[in-house]
């Protein structure tokens, strides 16, 4: 598919799409959920190859149909209404766009997004995103697979701020953090805190705290919600670009 004219039309509709998704996002308390749907498009993304990434490939039924991806049709509903509205936008920029929106309206960062993503119809095939049940090198395996740092690693494990893990999609269950509609850094705060009776830490979000490459972000993070929000910011512009050359 071609790449979309990123002209002042395209920039208005982008414009209006944001309004909606900030109104949808409000009316449904879906920003986790979107947020989601942003990182799962974008973290299949191999630089080897120059395939996977933010390229609305999650579409397929083919790939949302992806163990890693349950539940995630439900986003990708959400977001069918909105490209009704605005068709010329396409996928994978009003994915992308969802994910700075969801991030946005719960009190995070704001992060510069860039339109022109195009569409792809090809899915990769199964096993690219990380498996929670593993260990920090396997999160290195995937995220620099991508391209992506350990200080990139542990800022967007940060995205764990928001929402919660459900049975019957993931197998774990509950939220990290005990407001899953607030982006701040208290994801860091409750890992270096430790268990605490119903809130969740991953096999891999525990990883954060043993790798010695990880950890000092860990510590940074809930300690200067600042730095937090700056390095997020940058590396979510990252993830939401992978492969992706703004003309
Ligand atoms: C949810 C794994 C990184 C954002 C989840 C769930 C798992 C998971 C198992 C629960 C899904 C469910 O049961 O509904 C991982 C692993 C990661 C990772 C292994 C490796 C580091 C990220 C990143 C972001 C992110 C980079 C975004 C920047 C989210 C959000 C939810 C979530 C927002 C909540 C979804 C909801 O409430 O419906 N993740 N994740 N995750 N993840 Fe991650």
């Amino acid at each position: 598919m071609a790449l979309p004219v990123v002209d002042t039309d395209y920039l208005k509709e982008i414009d209006k799409a944001r309004r909606d998704l900030r109104a949808l996002i409000a009316q449904k308390n879906c920003a986790p959920i979107m947020l989601r749907l942003a990182w799962h498009d974008a973290g299949t993304y191999d630089k080897t190859t120059k395939t996977g990434g933010p390229n609305g490939s999650i579409r397929n039924e083919e790939e949302y149909s992806h163990g890693s991806n349950n539940g995630l049709k439900i986003a990708i509903d959400f977001c069918e209404g909105v490209k009704a509205k605005h068709p010329k936008v396409t996928y994978a920029d009003l994915y992308q766009l969802a994910g700075v929106v969801a991030v946005e309206v719960t009190g995070g960062p704001t992060i510069d997004f860039v339109p022109g993503r195009k569409d792809s119809s090809v899915s990769p095939k199964e096993g690219r995103l990380p498996d929670a049940k593993l260990d920090s090198s396997h999160l290195k395996d995937i995220f620099y697979r991508m391209g992506l740092s350990d200080k990139d690693i542990v800022a967007l494990s940060g995205g764990h701020t928001l929402g919660r893990a459900h049975p019957e999609r993931s197998g774990f269950d509950g939220p990290w953090t005990t407001e899953p509609l607030k982006f701040d850094n208290s994801y860091f705060i409750e890992l270096l805190r430790g268990e605490t009776e119903g809130l969740l830490k991953l096999p891999t979000d525990k990883a954060l705290l043993d790798d010695p490459a990880f950890r000092p972000y860990v510590e940074l993070y809930a300690k200067d919600e600042e730095t937090f929000f700056k390095d997020y910011a940058v590396s979510h512009k990252k993830l939401s670009e992978l492969g992706f050359t703004p003309s």
